[in-house]
């Protein structure tokens, strides 16, 4: 019996890098998934890639009414969540103070800290008591990253999310855990990136690579089953031991 049997699952920002790698990890341990992004067409290929037990809703975790919809969704179909991982979220580099516009900010906070807000509030309603919140923050949240001061200062709010409804979600024995990544090489985040920059990171990180998205799925499944049942309000970074030396 997998780890997740018969668990409703929300991902958001699901249809490429490490959560869609949540996803069908999670699907392998028999849970049902409903995933989003805002691409129909990334969408199409990620439900097809997962190939069971998974709706895909399209919408951007920055609009309430597209929340609205994935939560009126999942209600139709199964009626409540168990497990919710807020992954989407967005991250300009290369914006040092004295650049940052009025749309990096908004966009960047609306996404990642109006979204996962609203995220969770949403799902609240159709959640399980006993059930299972993880956010995807950054080891941004508390390293210094030249040029990206908004994206650290929004993951670091996300950070803080998870200690202040550990205590207000506590009645129900919902645990909420944040998940910090470090650099995780096969994920649309780092397709960008320059080779020269990606060795730079690497040089700082202690396992001496970069991580993968199934390293971040298999921690996610820790903090989403029953092996992690006295874990809450915590961090876990899977960084290699970058921020952690
Ligand atoms: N990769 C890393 O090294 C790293 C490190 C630290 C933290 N993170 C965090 O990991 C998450 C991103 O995952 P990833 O790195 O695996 O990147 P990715 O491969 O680019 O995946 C991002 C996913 O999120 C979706 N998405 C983006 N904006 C969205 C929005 N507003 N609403 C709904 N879905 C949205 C994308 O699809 P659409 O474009 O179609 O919407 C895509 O499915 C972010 O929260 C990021 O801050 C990543």
């Amino acid at each position: 019996m997998g780890k997740l049997q018969n668990k409703v699952a929300v991902i958001t920002g699901a249809t490429s890098g490490m959560a869609l790698a949540t996803a069908k990890l999670f699907v392998e341990e028999g849970a049902y998934v409903f995933i989003t992004g805002r691409r129909q067409e990334q969408l199409d290929k990620a439900v097809k890639e997962i190939g069971k037990n998974v709706t895909g809703v399209r919408g951007d975790s920055g609009s309430l009414a597209d929340l609205d919809q994935l939560f009126a969704t999942v209600q139709k179909e199964k009626g409540h969540i168990d497990i919710l991982f807020a992954s989407a979220g967005i991250g300009e580099r290369g914006k040092p103070i004295g650049t940052v516009t009025e749309k990096h900010f908004d966009d960047t906070f609306n996404v990642n800290v109006r979204g996962t807000l609203f995220t969770v509030q949403g799902a609240l309603p159709l959640f399980r008591d006993g059930g299972s919140i993880i956010l995807n923050t950054s080891i941004a949240n508390e390293r210094a990253f030249a040029g990206a001061a908004v994206y650290g200062a929004s993951k670091a709010a996300v950070r803080s999310f998870a200690r202040t409804w550990t205590q207000e979600l506590k009645d129900r024995k919902i645990r909420v855990n944040a998940m910090s990544p470090g650099p995780i090489g096969d994920t649309g985040s780092l397709e960008n990136t320059p080779d020269q920059m990606k060795a730079h990171m690497v040089s700082q990180i202690p396992l001496g690579r970069l991580g993968l998205s199934k390293e971040i799925a298999s921690t996610v499944l820790f903090l989403a089953s029953d092996d992690s049942s006295f874990v809450t309000g915590v961090e876990i970074a899977v960084d290699g031991g970058m921020n952690q030396v």
